[in-house]
C-alpha cells in the first residue's frame, strides 16, 4: 500500500508528510517536523507524555493515527510561545517547582493551557481533572495546580488591565 500524503497545520504553519498504515501523529510530529518536546512515554494512550490539541481536543497522539490527523489543526508545547516569550504558564511552571525531570512536562503544560483556553480561574479539582490522564513520576502534582492557578490569575490581569487601556 502506498503511503498517503497528509498535511496539518502544525503550530499555525502548514506542514505535509507522508503517512505510512501505521504511522503516529506522535512519530510524525517528532520525526519529520523536529517538534521533540512532545514526548513518547508509552506509546500506549497510558502516560500523556505526548498531549497535543487536535482542532481544539487534547488527545494522545501517539493514538492518532498520522492518517486521522489530515487536514487537521494541532498544537504541541512549542506553540505554547509567542513571540519568542514563553507563555505565562510555562514562566509559572518555573517559578512553583512544578517538574523535576522534566519528561511528563510537555504533555502536562498542552493539557493546562488547553483547560486556561476554555476557564480562565480553574479550582484545583478542576485542574486535577484536566491532568488526570498526564502522569508524574517525579514531582507530584500540587507544583502543577498552583503553577496553573498563579498563570491564570496572572492572565486575569492582564486582561483586566487591557480592557481599561480600551475604555
Ligand atoms: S506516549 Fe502517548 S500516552 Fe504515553
Ligand atoms: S517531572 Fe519527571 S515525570 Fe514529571
Amino acid at each position: 500500500m502506498t503511503d498517503m500524503d497528509i498535511r496539518l497545520t502544525v503550530n499555525g504553519r502548514l506542514q505535509h508528510a507522508k503517512a505510512g498504515v501505521m504511522r503516529t501523529l506522535l512519530t510524525v510530529l517528532r520525526e519529520d517536523f523536529g517538534l521533540t518536546g512532545t514526548k513518547d512515554g508509552c506509546s500506549s494512550g497510558d502516560c500523556g507524555a505526548c498531549v497535543v490539541v487536535m482542532n481544539g481536543q487534547v488527545v494522545n497522539s501517539c493514538m492518532v493515527l498520522a492518517a486521522q490527523a489530515d487536514g487537521s489543526q494541532v498544537t504541541t508545547v512549542e506553540g505554547l510561545a509567542s513571540n519568542g516569550e514563553l507563555h505565562p504558564l510555562q514562566r509559572a511552571f518555573g517559578g512553583t517547582w512544578a517538574f523535576q525531570c522534566g519528561f511528563c512536562t510537555p504533555g502536562m503544560l498542552v493539557s493546562c493551557h488547553a483547560l486556561l483556553s476554555s476557564n480562565d480561574n480553574p479550582s484545583r479539582e478542576e485542574v486535577l481533572t484536566a491532568i488526570a490522564g498526564n502522569f508524574c513520576r517525579c514531582t507530584g502534582y500540587q507544583g502543577v495546580v498552583n503553577a496553573v492557578q498563579q498563570a491564570a490569575a496572572e492572565l486575569r490581569s492582564a486582561n483586566a488591565e487591557a480592557v481599561l487601556q480600551h475604555d
